[in-house]
């Protein structure tokens, strides 16, 4: 008889691991504690934006092997093995992660649970966060009921997640004992063919950290690279190809531009130097505050560059800004770039109108100070200086004519070199880009 699964807590990771699961054939019962999610995900509605993920949905509901709860008395009948996928953000005012939300998750669960059955975290925690949750687990449930702990760490990315989910590059396994590898290993056995890590706890949480660590680092690697260019009057664009053709860097995670945003690499990486300092490890990753630090300063050169392009004040000065969403494929707006540039040339006195193709609501409800547009046109339209933060391909493909005739005046930053330059200005444009001449 096949396992039956839990998934609490239904974010990006807990909507696309349920409703993947499902597809693979497992009877699925989702849970959170917002009862509006629960019902609009039970109507099959995703309340976020995700390629494909709708469908997945929509058909693990269909087969009745996916349905949605608040109750974690039903879930914790229901479940063999139970996935943990709440979030674990910043502390306020902290590099810290709040895991406050894990140990709720862990507490609410534990008296439900009737059986043996394995727990599997797959949040990303700080390391040390595995063992600990263990003994609560183990505190917390009925007598004679032993559930056990694994950590799992998922590694999806934002606009691939279900195609990341279903084809994973490996999966991380931190268990205690071989009862819980077997039982992972028969959970993920419809995956076929991935090759499959099996740590310790503390490694298994430690893989996922390292690893979005690494992407930054590349990431602010060749933004600082950028910033010698801008010294140096070098183009980091052709500096990233031909570092590129070098197999042992690899041209992914290369482009240099605005930085990185959203709701994991920059709280994984200050959470990751908390942790660190806590262990007495904390030199071992002093460099992540440089990651950190070259990371923000792009921003803070994108508005500059935009203001120089304005004439030196922005006072008097129209702002189109295409991009809100942390990267294209997107709605997610936490921690994006883009909002956060645009948010601070408003302050310093621009008149910034935003637009973008799904993410304008997020935007709308989060700084409902700024102007939006409902398309590209129309945010440029009158402008003095356009910026180009989020790298759609509809931006992309924007014809620099076209545009022309909307604007002001044909000034461009291209925040996400991401623009043909010659194109632009022999439309006429004054196009500038970070990291080039
Ligand atoms: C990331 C990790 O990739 C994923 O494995 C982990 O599970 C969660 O965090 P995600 O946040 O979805 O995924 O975004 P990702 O595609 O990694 O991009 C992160 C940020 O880096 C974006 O703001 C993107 O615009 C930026 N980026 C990416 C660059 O600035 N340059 C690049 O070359 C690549």
């Amino acid at each position: 008889m096949p396992y039956r699964l839990t998934v609490i807590g239904t974010g990006y990771l807990g909507i696309t691991h349920a409703a993947c699961m499902a597809d693979l054939g497992f009877d699925v019962l989702g849970l959170d504690i917002d009862a509006d999610k629960i019902r609009r995900l039970n109507n099959g509605e995703l309340p976020i934006h995700e390629p494909g993920l709708e469908a997945v949905l929509r058909r693990g509901l269909e087969s009745g092997r996916l349905r949605f709860t608040t109750s974690y008395e039903e879930v914790g009948a229901f479940g063999d093995v139970h996935f943990v996928c709440v979030g674990t953000p910043q502390k306020q005012g902290e590099y810290a992660a709040d895991v406050s939300y894990m140990d709720a998750a862990i507490e609410s669960l534990a008296p439900y649970l009737g059986r043996e059955c394995l727990v599997v975290g797959k949040s990303t925690v700080p390391v040390g966060t595995a063992g600990r949750l263990a003994d609560k687990l183990a505190r917390l449930a009925p007598d004679g009921v032993q559930p056990e702990l694994a950590w799992n760490p998922e590694f999806l990315r934002e606009g691939f997640a279900v195609k990341d989910t279903l084809n994973p590059d490996r999966i991380v396994i931190g268990v205690r004992s071989e009862r819980a590898e077997k039982v992972l290993r028969e959970v993920y056995q419809p995956l076929g063919e991935v090759p499959i890590v099996v740590t310790d706890f503390a490694t298994a949480e430690l893989v996922k950290t390292a690893a979005n660590a690494f992407l930054a680092t590349k990431i602010s690697f060749i933004n600082a690279m950028a910033e010698v260019c801008e010294a140096a009057h070098a183009d980091v664009k052709q500096l990233s190809e031909a570092l590129s053709y070098d197999d042992r860097i690899g041209g992914r995670f290369l482009n240099a531009g605005l930085g990185f945003g959203g709701g994991c690499l920059p709280k994984d990486i200050r959470a990751f130097m908390a942790r660190a300092g806590e262990l007495g490890a904390d030199q071992a990753l002093t460099f992540l505050r440089e990651v950190d630090a070259i990371n923000m300063r792009r921003r803070a050169r994108m508005v500059d560059l935009a203001r120089e392009l304005a004439g030196g004040s922005f006072q008097g000065c129209t702002v189109g800004v295409l991009g809100a969403a942390f990267k294209p494929n997107s709605d997610d707006i936490r921690d994006s770039p883009a909002l956060d540039v645009a948010v601070t040339i408003g302050h310093q006195g621009g008149q910034v109108t935003v637009y973008d193709p799904i993410a304008l609501d997020n935007a709308r409800k989060a700084h409902p100070e700024l102007r939006y547009g409902a398309s590209a046109l129309e945010a440029v339209r009158g402008a003095n200086v356009v910026l180009l933060l989020t790298e759609w391909p509809e931006f992309v493909e924007l014809d620099p004519e076209v545009l022309g005739q909307a604007v002001a005046t044909r000034k461009i930053v291209d925040g996400r070199n991401a623009l043909n330059a010659e194109t632009w200005r022999s439309a006429g444009w004054h196009y500038r880009a970070l990291g080039r001449p």
